[in-house]
């Protein structure tokens, strides 16, 4: 991978954000639960919500990978803040456009997802990933996450039904610090 940049997106990158979402949602209707239809269904404050920094949420984020001024690459966490649930967050919405792919750029937004997600504490991360998608789940094992678990007919798409594989990471326990 050479000169690409990742950070946590803010608001300001809403459009890009939403744009390059929706493009993966279009081109690969397998690999995600949401549909074009549930995303334009979304209200733009939702969606600005989820890239703006929240104190009480700090796991939360939604990572960008940008070759100069362009967005090439997204992956976000979120946490379900529930009591018994919030030591773990859920990757969600990694993508990658096809003319960006192979060049390590998913690798490079799942390491420091995992990154990000240690530092903030938690202690395992989970996501799930349609069976039959063989780039995305080389990917994920390649940084550590193994398969814990199959759902027959998670998702349907266009009437045929795909299996969904779910991952688990663990994190090492984050240092207490000194003092
Ligand atoms: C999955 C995705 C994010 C990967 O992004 P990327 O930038 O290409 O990822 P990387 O370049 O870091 O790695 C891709 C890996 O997949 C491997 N790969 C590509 N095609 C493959 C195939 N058909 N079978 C197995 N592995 C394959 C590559 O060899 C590479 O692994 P390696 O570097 O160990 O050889 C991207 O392809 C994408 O957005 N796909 C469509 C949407 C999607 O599936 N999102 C994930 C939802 S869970």
């Amino acid at each position: 991978m050479s000169e690409v940049a990742i950070r946590a997106l803010a608001p300001t990158d809403l459009d890009a954000y939403r744009l390059l979402r929706l493009r993966g949602l279009a081109e690969h209707p397998e690999a995600f639960t949401s549909s074009v239809g549930d995303e334009a269904a979304t209200p733009a404050d939702a969606l600005a919500r989820r890239l703006a920094p929240d104190a009480a949420r700090p796991h939360d984020v939604v990572l960008g990978a940008f070759d100069g001024g362009t967005l090439v690459g997204i992956c976000g966490i979120d946490v379900d803040m529930r009591e018994k649930v919030r030591h773990k967050g859920r990757v969600f919405g990694m993508y990658v456009p096809a003319e960006c792919a192979g060049k390590g750029i998913g690798g490079a937004l799942i390491d420091r997802a995992v990154g990000h997600a240690h530092a903030a504490g938690l202690a395992q991360l989970t996501l799930t990933v349609t069976a039959d998608n063989a780039p995305a789940r080389r990917v994920y094992e390649r940084t550590g996450f193994a398969v814990c678990g199959r759902e027959p007919q998670a998702i349907r798409v266009g009437g045929r039904g795909h299996d969904k594989l779910f991952m688990v990471l663990f994190l090492p326990a984050a240092r207490a610090p000194r003092g």
